[in-house]
């Protein structure tokens, strides 16, 4: 008898439908198209429009994750996780409500903040909620409404990030299942927080009892010295993760990396040993979606038909705390997205 594992049975993503690209950034601040697709492989991302919230671009990417399941009844979700660093309020977490307005019912639900790992991070407490048996069908949702924490005056990181949700649902089945979650392995280096985040309207900055400097509000980052710690925790975690699945790296038929820039993804993909037709890029559509990258990549993956049944992937993803975590699956092969 196998062992007890999350299984992906169900897909889907979606993005706010205003499109911004490259040359309509270089009209607000000192940038160019040349310079964001030559450094960054971004050619144009989303934004939600004025009003629209994290939790709004959820309920869609769940919706449409739930949908393709097909026959699973809203009674049967018995949870549900939402990856952010962007939730619309302080408090209370955006899970509820998302369960809520999916019509879910009075289920356990809670926000992950890991921030661009936060995917990886919320598909190992389902995974572990499932094979525990707290739940029979988790829905996973990765979503961030980032442009609004984006400083116009603060062109690295002002290019980089966009809006999005992706969302999986696992079930509880076994090990040998085409879909199952195999391994997740998961890192943080908390001495090196100040490297990226946003600081304000946290509970030391309220404390301290002094005004926000208006820069506070705003994701800051330090994206040169974090380039490096990205490459090489993301290939360590990778090779973790795959050594717990007993896979070497030439059995991998796709890495799905946290789409924050090509050139990292490239840099990992040569650490590894992968060669680059194996690495999913979504960025050039969407940017840096943080905590959506990984699900929305799986989604415009699945719905290219880029995946067989049963091939084997890797999901790999670094982000502010610092932290990092990878995981190994295969690919149930149905008509995901
Ligand atoms: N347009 C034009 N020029 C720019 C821009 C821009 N948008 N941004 C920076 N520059 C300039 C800089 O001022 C600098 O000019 P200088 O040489 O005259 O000083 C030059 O371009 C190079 O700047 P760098 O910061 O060294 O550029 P780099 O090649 O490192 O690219 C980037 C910047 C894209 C941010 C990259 O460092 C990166 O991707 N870092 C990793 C980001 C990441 O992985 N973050 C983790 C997840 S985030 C989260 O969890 C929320």
């Amino acid at each position: 008898m196998s062992a007890p594992a999350a299984v992906l049975a169900g897909l889907g993503g979606y993005v706010p439908p205003r499109t911004v690209t490259n040359e309509e950034l270089s009209h607000r601040m000192d940038t160019s198209d040349a310079w964001i697709v030559q450094r960054t492989g971004i050619r144009q991302r989303h934004w939600a429009d004025p009003g629209v919230a994290t939790s709004d671009l959820a309920v869609e990417a769940g919706h449409r994750a739930l949908k393709s399941v097909g026959a699973l009844a809203p009674h049967d979700v018995g949870m549900v996780v939402v990856a952010t660093t962007t939730p619309d309020q302080q408090c209370p977490s955006v899970a509820p409500d998302v369960a809520s307005r999916l019509g879910l019912g009075t289920i356990a639900a809670l926000d992950v903040a890991a921030g661009c790992s936060g995917f990886v991070y919320a598909l190992a407490t389902a995974s572990a909620a499932l094979v525990a048996g707290h739940a029979e069908w988790v829905l996973v949702i990765g979503a961030e409404t980032f442009h609004p924490f984006l400083n116009p005056a603060d062109r690295g990181t002002a290019v980089i990030f966009g809006d999005g949700a992706g969302a999986v649902v696992l079930r509880r089945g076994t090990a040998d299942e085409a879909g199952a979650v195999l391994t997740v392995d998961l890192g943080s280096d908390g001495s090196l927080k100040d490297l990226v985040g946003i600081p304000g309207n946290g509970s030391r900055h309220r404390s301290a009892a002094r005004p926000h400097h208006a820069d506070e509000r705003y994701l800051y980052m330090n994206g040169k010295e974090i380039f490096p710690h990205a490459v090489r925790r993301m290939a360590q975690s990778s090779s973790a993760a795959l050594a717990q699945a007993g896979w070497s790296v030439d059995e991998v038929d796709h890495v799905v990396g946290h789409q924050a820039n090509l050139r990292i993804l490239h840099a990992l993909a040569q650490h590894l040993g992968v060669d680059k037709e194996r690495v999913v890029a979504h960025l050039d559509q969407v940017g840096n979606t943080s905590a959506a990258s990984i699900p929305l990549a799986l989604a415009d993956a699945a719905a290219k038909g880029r995946f067989q049944l049963h091939d084997r992937l890797l999901l790999t993803a670094f982000g502010a705390g610092l932290t990092w975590g990878s995981a190994a699956l295969t690919w149930p092969g149905t008509a995901l997205a």
